[in-house]
């Protein structure tokens, strides 16, 4: 199979690093993929918004099946874009259309689809700029904190937590009113505050089956002991210790099965990754949100642990038979810690240098923002490095990947060292 996966960060990487080991595989191209991806297939030039772009090199270079790392292209409609070109019909992408993306890509349409099917959510309202005053009074009847979301994708910063009503009513004005962020305020769902610790899940469907890929938790605040800014994520960890059978369970059923049921009942052919961001409240999961693409850092401890052949799994969605393959986990621990630029996820610097990578013999370095001339490996972004290592526990994964975080240097790097001390 030739294999372009769009995008350029560690969740790429750890794609294309799976992808690798297919026996299927006959070339893999990353665009624009980092200096990791460079390792494994080849990286290309291509802007994922651009689909014409991206059609000409599909069909020059005899590609198979596309995968989309990240959201934007998705809810941008590249699978819309294939489906109707005749000759690009034929040619897999693995990530929904712009209908099904808007899971993600619309956090009304999100809540308004969880309602119809039953599925647990936190209570909610949708407002704009004309019910703006529906709005205020909503927030009223509402109890601290409160929670107010941009409607559309505001490349996860859109969403506010206020303690106080004077600061929340302040806010929905200035999204709704002054498009604080842009459009993608212009609808602003508030939503109950469910207090509780979160987890990711996640399956692969191809719009018929489903397959449920391993879980995962992962650290979202750059500070210890969750706090400070809100970051792309910091570390993950899976499986997930509080998620025991039982509440793995009433994911399934309560979540998961209505969520797939749901989407082929309203005729809303999915196919791709589906991320369920979930809360566990006193036992009870809740969606808080849809992805409808992979998590970043997630995947660098899911696709690890996955056993079986993603690109046959990819074949799979393509061909609409995922429910003959096969799905395999390790039972072993995964844990990444990632290695960030200095002041992230505020200004940082660009173009340090990274030592230590060849030390690292027992971990997988995942490269999220780096960038290689020869040997040379620079810093390119905020997240620049995932740690990975598995473990027969949590504690060993750990302890394996924090010995590997200390063998490499770069001028600011930030760490945090509370990667899973808070489930343990
Ligand atoms: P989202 O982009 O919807 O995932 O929201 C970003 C983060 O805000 C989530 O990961 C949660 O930590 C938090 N959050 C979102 N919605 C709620 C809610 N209803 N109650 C509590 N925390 C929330
Ligand atoms: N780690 C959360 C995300 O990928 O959105």
């Amino acid at each position: 199979m030739r294999v372009l996966l769009l995008g350029s960060g560690g969740r790429e990487h750890a794609m294309a690093w799976k992808i690798s080991q297919s026996s299927i595989l006959e070339e893999l191209f990353i665009a624009p993929g980092n200096a990791g991806t460079k390792q494994l297939g080849k990286n290309v030039v291509l802007n994922a918004d651009n689909f014409k772009q991206v059609k000409k090199f599909v069909l020059e270079n005899k590609i198979d099946s596309v995968v989309v790392g990240p959201e934007g292209p998705l809810v941008n409609g590249i699978a819309d874009y294939f489906e109707n070109d005749t000759e690009l019909a034929k040619i897999a992408l693995i990530g929904p259309n712009k209908e099904a993306a808007q899971l993600e890509g619309s956090k009304d349409f999100a809540k308004q689809f969880m309602k119809r099917h039953n599925i647990p959510t936190a209570k909610h309202g949708t407002f704009t700029k004309e019910t703006l005053s529906a709005g205020h009074d909503f927030l009223d009847k509402m109890k601290a904190p409160y929670v107010l979301k941009a409607d559309g994708l505001a490349a996860g910063k859109g969403v506010l937590i206020l303690d106080n009503i004077k600061d929340a009513k302040k806010e929905l004005k200035s999204m709704l009113s002054d498009a604080k962020f842009g459009d993608a305020s212009s609808r602003v769902v508030i939503e109950e505050f469910l207090d509780g610790v979160e987890l990711s899940c996640f399956i692969i469907t191809d719009g018929d089956g489903y397959k449920k890929l391993p879980e995962a938790k992962d650290y979202k605040r750059i500070g210890e002991g969750d706090t400070g800014l809100n970051t792309g994520g910091m570390g993950a960890i899976s499986p997930v210790p509080f998620a025991n059978p039982t509440f793995l369970d009433k994911i399934d059923n309560q979540i998961i099965i209505p969520t797939v049921k749901g989407l082929r009942k309203e005729g809303i052919k999915y196919k791709g990754f589906i991320f369920f961001g979930i809360i566990n409240v006193r036992n009870e999961p809740y969606v808080i949100e849809y992805n409808c693409r992979m998590g970043d850092p997630e995947s660098e401890v899911v696709f690890p642990r996955l056993k079986s052949d993603l690109l046959d799994l990819i074949e799979g969605v393509g061909t609409n038979t995922l429910s003959e393959r096969d799905v395999v986990f390790d039972e072993r621990s995964a844990a990444t810690i990632m290695m960030v630029s200095g002041g992230y996820p505020k200004a940082y610097s660009k173009g340090k240098q990274v030592y230590g990578l060849n030390t690292v013999a027992d971990s997988i370095i995942f490269h999220a923002g780096t960038t290689s001339d020869g040997p040379v490996v620079t810093t390119s972004g905020g997240r620049v490095l995932s740690v990975t290592s598995m473990g027969k526990d949590l504690p060993t994964a750990l302890k394996k990947s924090y010995e590997a975080v200390g063998k490499i240097e770069f001028d600011g790097a930030y760490y945090r060292k509370d990667i899973g001390q808070d489930v343990l």
